[in-house]
């Protein structure tokens, strides 16, 4: 029952004494208190990752597992322990993951999936495809199709800013490789009903029928066969799919046809969500300029938002912060150091001397500030060695090495 998609909606409805929260690919609100990724994985039907599969990732990888791992920002997963159990029988998966071009860059928040997916293409040594849905953003948004498509190539040579190993990664356009798409999302288009698309995403009537068929379109790279040349006619490779949790709805879709159309289901890995600047109660959004830092912000535009718009866990006075110390748990920018100051021994130090009131925020602010550029400016120098070249390569429909 947990992979029916229809039962999703219906456990979307709090029980008493939960807090209401709505968490879909293109939305996501929560409760005061942020999101509750409990009761997710238990809406969701998936699985926490433990300390043993963990520890079963380095043994496998021989690395030590990235530390969003540990701290538990990549938090939930569906099948990866079969993904390793495959992997060290000689049978390894190929990662599949997404980006919407809705913004001409993307922001922190989707550094999160393509960060960890480099460190799992690194770890596992194994090829990659990254869908580009410029088909989604333009039957969702007021985007023309040129648009739309030219939104995917600039983000594009976002993601290959990342690090992302040329031999071993395709990243694609919906629009302009959807004839080589096409034959795997017919098979899927002609398994799922509209009442299956209806309960996992919650579709209504008056949404146009391009938008109803969509989620056939990003189940798709899920499948080997969707990759004839670039996986090398290989119809039987597992996939695995990182990503953030609003987009587990269409992978719910995704494995619930998978049998039926005789394919292997996907895995997947789960991240939580990079909160927006205002606060947990909704993630970082691209469409929303305030709640977000782009990756080609300036450092004196960062330090103008953090400082302006950082939600403060401190205290209301001077003395209230003195005898209580910052509610860590809603600070914004203690819970951005999280994701992005990667020295334990600092953040602890900041989470022990701000918790307890003895730093003031706009210290914290500051390191964040500092942390934050550092990122951008690197990315901003990577980015710029992106040439039309390197661009081309990387879109190719070529067979990849492995
Ligand atoms: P999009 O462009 O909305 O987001 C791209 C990826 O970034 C994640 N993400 C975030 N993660 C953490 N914190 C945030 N604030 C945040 N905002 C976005 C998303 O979960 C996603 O992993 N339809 C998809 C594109 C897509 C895709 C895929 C994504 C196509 N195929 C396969 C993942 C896997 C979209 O619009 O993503
Ligand atoms: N989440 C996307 C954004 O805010 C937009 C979006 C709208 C979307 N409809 C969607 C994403 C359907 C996935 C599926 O940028």
């Amino acid at each position: 029952m947990a992979e029916d998609a229809a039962a999703v909606a219906a456990a979307a409805a709090p029980a008493e004494g939960e807090s209401s929260q709505n968490i879909t690919p293109w939305d996501v609100e929560a409760g005061d208190d942020g999101v509750d990724y409990e009761k997710l994985v238990r809406d969701f039907g998936s699985s926490h990752i433990d300390d043993d599969l963990l520890d079963r990732m380095e043994r496998v990888t021989g690395k030590k597992v990235h530390h969003w791992l540990r701290k538990k920002i990549f938090f939930s997963h569906r099948d990866l322990g079969e993904m390793l159990d495959l992997y060290e029988a000689g049978k390894p998966f190929y990662l599949y993951t997404g980006r919407g071009p809705s913004s001409g860059s993307l922001h922190f928040g989707h550094l999160l999936p393509f960060l960890f997916t480099k460190y799992l293409q690194e770890a596992f040594d194994v090829p990659l495809v990254i869908q580009l849905t410029d088909d989604e953003k333009f039957l969702w948004k007021d985007l023309t199709l040129e648009e739309a498509n030219y939104l995917a190539y600039e983000n594009a040579k976002d993601i290959i800013a990342v690090g992302f190993d040329p031999k071993k990664t395709f990243i694609f356009s919906n629009i302009d490789y959807m004839g080589h798409l096409y034959e795997t999302v017919l098979r899927i288009q002609k398994k799922v009903t509209l009442n299956q698309v209806k309960g996992a995403f919650g579709m209504t009537e008056s949404m146009s029928i391009g938008q109803h068929s969509f989620p056939a379109i990003q189940a798709a790279p899920s499948f080997s066969s969707a990759f004839a040349i670039p996986l090398r006619g290989q119809t039987d490779l597992p996939c695995l799919i990182p990503c953030a949790i609003d987009q587990d709805p269409y992978f719910r879709v995704t494995r619930d046809v998978a049998p039926r159309l005789g394919f292997r289901k996907p895995g997947l890995i789960h991240s939580k969500f990079f909160p927006a600047l205002q606060g947990a109660q909704t993630k970082m959004s691209a469409s929303s300029e305030t709640s977000s830092i782009f990756l080609t912000d300036t450092p004196d535009i960062i330090k103008t938002k953090v400082m302006k718009y950082a939600f403060s866990g401190g205290g209301e006075t001077l003395e209230e912060h003195r005898k209580n110390g910052a509610n860590l748990e809603v600070d914004i920018s203690y819970q951005w150091l999280r994701f992005f100051l990667d020295d334990d021994e600092k953040l602890e130090h900041i989470a022990e001397e701000y918790g307890s009131g003895r730093m003031m925020t706009g210290e914290v602010k500051q390191t964040l500030v500092d942390v934050l550029s550092d990122i951008v400016l690197k990315f901003q120098a990577d980015r710029a060695k992106v040439s039309d070249e390197i661009l081309a390569e990387f879109m190719s429909v070529r067979p990849l090495d492995f």
